[in-house]
């Protein structure tokens, strides 16, 4: 329905009938971090999305700039900027999606897990908010260490009584989309058909691509699956080490997040990706499941020991 409301030259010809598929804005959007590297050009990228009514920004501090930068776009979203805890709330109330980049990211040297202590504290007091002023949005945290602080704000929402997994998402759309262009790349296959499913967390080894169920099939050497499996891993790493301290991802973070946002949350759990795993993948999914499980449970232990 999007691609054809866009299709002009189909719209000239048949104004009536399109007219009624034409995509109503109607979501409301909330970032969280709105101010920072991520939040910035996520806040674009979902200005320019025909479906959202009104964008709200929050941040604790410089956010007001972006916010009338963007209002400035004449797409329907209308934008608002709040700064700071006293005005959390009112980011928060009536709005269907929150999006979470706040935090602080990696400096070279860093793991994911090293953010730990400071985003740990910025997740579980935002996702308070969250279950507090629009308990039902849908909630994408992409703070890390994702796999530690998604299993944060499911506790802090089990505390409210308003947890619903469905809702709840730690964005890793960021690993598929490096998975698919380093295949592409290698492959030279054309980029925009290639899909691999990765599974697992977001972070060294817990991130597995399953190569062999590459969509369209293609045939890997076992030295390929290697190489591609341990850049797709360690793709993060790259972009911090170019960056030389400025920071991690933000740009191709943005992106992804803006593709991962969709209509009715988790439909489905498709375990059948785990079935007929190539002897690499399988030892790679019970070397990750440890690692993982220790993430969850030290984001879990977290938010226990504070209640
Ligand atoms: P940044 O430092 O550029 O921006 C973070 C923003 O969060 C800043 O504007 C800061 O003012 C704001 N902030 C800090 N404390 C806050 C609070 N209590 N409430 C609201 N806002 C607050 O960092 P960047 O590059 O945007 O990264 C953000 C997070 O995203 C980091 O934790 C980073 O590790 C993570 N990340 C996740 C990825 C993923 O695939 N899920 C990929 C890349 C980064």
């Amino acid at each position: 329905i999007l691609r054809r409301s866009y299709n002009t030259k189909a719209l000239k010809h048949s104004q009536r009938s399109y007219s009624y598929i034409q995509p109503h804005a109607s979501y409301k959007v909330a970032i969280l971090g709105a101010g920072g590297g991520i939040g910035q050009p996520l806040a674009l990228l979902v200005k320019m999305s025909p479906l959202v009514s009104a964008l709200n920004l929050y941040d604790i501090a410089n956010v007001k700039g972006v916010a009338a930068d963007l209002s400035h776009c004449n797409t329907p979203a209308q934008v608002s900027d709040f700064t700071g805890a006293s005005e959390l709330a009112n980011c928060l109330k009536g709005v269907n999606v929150v999006v979470i980049p706040a935090g602080v990211p990696r400096k070279p040297g860093m793991t994911r897990d090293d953010l730990f202590n400071i985003n740990a504290n910025i997740v579980k007091t935002l996702v308070e908010a969250v279950a507090d002023n629009c308990p039902d949005a849908f909630i994408h945290v992409i703070s890390n260490p994702v796999n530690s602080t998604v299993p944060i704000a499911a506790e802090v929402l089990k505390n409210k009584g308003v947890y619903d997994p469905k809702k709840l998402f730690g964005v890793t759309t960021l690993d598929v989309v490096r998975a698919n262009t380093f295949v592409a790349q290698k492959k030279n296959l054309k980029l925009i058909d290639v899909d691999v499913p990765v599974v697992g967390g977001h972070a060294g080894i817990t991130i597995l691509p399953l190569l062999s169920k590459t969509n369209p099939s293609v045939a890997f050497t076992d030295e390929e699956v290697q190489e591609l499996t341990v850049r797709i891993q360690n793709a993060g790493t790259e972009v911090v080490e170019a960056k030389a301290g400025a920071g991690s991802a933000t740009l191709s973070m943005a992106y992804a997040a803006a593709r991962f946002l969709g209509r009715n949350g988790v439909e489905a759990v498709i375990s059948s990706e785990l079935q007929g795993l190539t002897e690499f993948e399988q030892k790679a999914l019970e070397a990750l499941k440890p690692e993982l499980k220790a993430s969850i449970e030290k984001g879990v232990a977290f938010v226990q020991k504070q209640t």
